[in-house]
């Protein structure tokens, strides 16, 4: 095993068998941790990267089997913020040294692309040394390309899993896995600096499919993985199914850093959910970005993507804080600035297959 973690660790490539083999063991797993922190410390020292998350909107039109939000869950109380609202929460968010804000919202057509645009706008307006990340799902590539040139600068569309057959499990039938995947193409293509990624443990997950991830993610070269347990929600298809664990996200995040050693790869609040220490974890094994809770509080607990979300406290400023004081428990600093990804060529166009 040790051979074939020093063969990621130089080549950053596997075969599929390899990656096979390498998701399953846990032989080797200090080494593993060993290489990839050595990785994170080369580029990013103990530095961990913050970027303000602002959950503008849990109305969704689709249906995702796993997820809290989906559109058949009639339990949960239905929000949106206003462009003012949002804009407060990066007054608040700017005073508290973030200098980049994520806008994630569920697919929810009252955000029309004027809408957006006019968002974009307006924060670029008022935070021009800002950068903006948007997670709005899936949407055409002109619509993508008209928030880019309004000033967004990365999007993050999670690609679920990079097996068909498996998406289609995890999906109805009206999102197909070609449409998620051309979305990644294209916004590479126009030159985001791209985030995708999975859940650990969803159902019917295998070594095979998550090899798949992996070679998909060595394919794609996005500047951002992010990843963390699948948590089921008890008013989705899923509720009944088993969560990931601490042990195998931990083991992704290792080997996530070392087939891309530059990548931007947060330890998520999924992880932190399941395990109290679960964002110092995923950070000792790699990861370098957290992701702080902006949104308003009185809304937190309404954008419950699974069971028990934490986060969802009554202090506007307490993840920033308790982040802060979390990563210097481990020897860790946490850094306000854009943060820019050090891929290299991260602009540059993808090499989308035919
Ligand atoms: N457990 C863990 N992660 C989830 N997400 C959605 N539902 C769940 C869940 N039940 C993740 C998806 C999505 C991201 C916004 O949150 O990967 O892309
Ligand atoms: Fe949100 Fe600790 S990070 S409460």
């Amino acid at each position: 095993m040790r051979e074939l973690i020093d063969k990621l660790a130089t080549e950053h490539a596997l075969s599929k068998e390899e990656w096979m083999r390498i998701i399953e063991s846990r032989q080797e797993e200090a080494y593993l941790r060993e290489r990839a922190t050595a990785f994170q410390k080369e580029y990013y020292g103990n530095k961990v990267y913050t970027r303000g998350l602002i959950e503008f909107s849990n109305y969704c039109k689709n249906n995702c089997l796993y997820c809290g939000i989906r559109r058949d869950n009639r339990q949960v109380e239905r929000y949106r913020l206003t462009k003012d609202d949002i804009l407060d929460c990066c007054r608040q968010g700017y005073a508290l040294d973030f200098r980049t804000f994520v806008l994630q919202g569920g697919e929810d057509s009252y955000f029309t692309d004027e809408r957006i645009v006019d968002i974009i706008l307006s924060m670029k307006k008022e935070y021009p040394d800002c950068a903006i990340t948007l997670s709005l799902g899936e949407k055409d590539k002109a619509s993508y390309q008209r928030f880019f040139d309004a000033g967004a600068d990365r999007y993050l569309l999670r690609h679920e899993t990079a097996n068909a057959e498996h998406y289609r499990k995890l999906h109805p039938a009206q999102m197909p896995f070609e449409r998620r995947m051309q979305c990644l193409w294209d916004l590479k293509e126009i030159g985001y600096q791209v985030g995708c990624g999975f859940m650990v443990g969803s159902p019917c997950q295998t070594r095979e499919t998550l090899a798949e991830d992996m070679l998909f993610l060595t394919k794609l070269q996005p500047a951002m993985v992010g990843i963390g347990p699948f948590v089921p929600h008890h008013e989705t298809p899923f509720a009944k199914e088993s969560q990931g664990t601490v042990e195998q996200t931990l083991h992704m995040l290792s080997l996530i850093r070392l087939t891309l050693p530059k990548v931007l790869l947060p330890s998520t609040t999924a992880l932190g959910t399941i395990d109290p220490k679960g964002r110092e974890m995923g950070i000792l094994a790699g990861g370098n970005v957290v992701m702080p809770n902006l949104s308003p509080t009185t809304v937190r607990k309404q954008y419950e993507l699974y069971d028990n979300k934490i986060c969802t406290g009554d202090e506007a400023a307490e993840c920033r804080m308790c982040l802060a004081r979390r990563m210097e428990s481990i020897g860790y600093e946490i850094v306000t600035d854009r943060g820019d990804s050090q891929m290299d060529g991260y602009k540059t166009k993808g090499n989308q297959p035919e």
